[in-house]
């Protein structure tokens, strides 16, 4: 399925999803978490769907959820769009590969953690400033992120929000690689996807089960912990000041 701002496209067993919303810098509203959800549904359900590529249109990854849409229809629960997206991620199980071609904030970059290969373009910065919104860490970063790098950094990045770069996630091991301008990145990343797309089906699913089950239950409750956490300070009034100062700073 494509929608305007979710686009699909197959080719020899790759889905490519791209995030298309150019104005916004891809920012995320509840209507792309549906059809992203959708997206990874059908490919999940299509023996022709071999792994999938996420990326972004234009000069960005994602700036993240849609600061407007947290104000305007915050998440209630777990059957909420972004939540409901999250899930999807967590538990699909073919290859799923990202192209980083831009900036990456929030669940821009959180969704990453729930990638099998991740490739970003030269100079990309990303972000988690979730605290620095009055909001906590989603989608799973609290556990994923300190076992990937090790808690010091990903203290840093998930207290203080500290912005960092394609080329350090690659020295830290949290992506695969670098492509020297988005074309580059999107070229590599469908690479390992076409050769993804050719190894045996049944085995290379088997193979990303094993290498996830260690951590899926804790994977589960953590999610579920984070988000009924989100929700709360969401609907506080400190999230509430600093969203809307975001909002407010844009139209002034
Ligand atoms: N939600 C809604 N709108 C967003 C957005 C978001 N998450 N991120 C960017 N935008 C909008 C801006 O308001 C601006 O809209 P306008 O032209 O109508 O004023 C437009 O996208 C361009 O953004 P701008 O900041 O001017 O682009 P940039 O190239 O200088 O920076 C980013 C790009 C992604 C680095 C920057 O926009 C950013 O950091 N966004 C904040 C994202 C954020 O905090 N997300 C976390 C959610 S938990």
């Amino acid at each position: 399925m494509s929608t305007p701002e979710i686009l699909t496209e197959r080719e020899e067993g790759v889905l490519r999803v791209r995030i298309h919303r150019l104005d916004k810098k891809n920012a995320l509203t509840l209507a792309m978490y549906a059809a992203l959800t959708a997206a990874l549904t059908e490919a999940a359900e299509d023996a022709a769907v071999r792994a999938v590529v996420l990326t972004g249109g234009g000069d960005s990854f994602s700036s993240g959820n849609d600061i407007a849409d947290f104000l305007a229809a915050p998440p209630a629960g777990e059957d909420s769009p972004v939540f409901r997206f999250l899930t999807a991620l967590r538990q699909f199980e073919k290859p799923l590969l990202a192209a980083v071609n831009g900036p990456a904030v929030g669940i821009g970059v959180t969704m990453l953690l729930h990638c099998d290969l991740i490739y970003a373009r030269s100079g990309a910065t990303l972000a988690m400033p979730f605290v620095n919104l009055g909001l906590c860490p989603e989608g799973g970063s609290s556990l994923l992120l300190p076992r990937l790098i090790g808690y010091p950094r990903a203290a840093e990045l998930l207290l203080l929000g500290e912005p960092f770069s394609a080329e350090q996630a690659l020295e830290w091991g949290l992506i695969n690689g670098i492509g020297a301008d988005a074309d580059a990145t999107l070229e590599l990343a469908l690479g390992r996807a076409r050769r993804l797309a050719r190894q045996p089906a049944a085995a290379v699913r088997l193979a990303k089960m094993l290498l996830k089950r260690n951590e899926a239950e804790a994977l589960r409750d953590t999610m579920a912990l984070e988000g009924r956490h989100f929700i709360e300070l969401l609907n506080a009034p400190e999230a509430a000041a600093a969203l809307r100062a975001f909002v407010e700073r844009r139209r002034g």
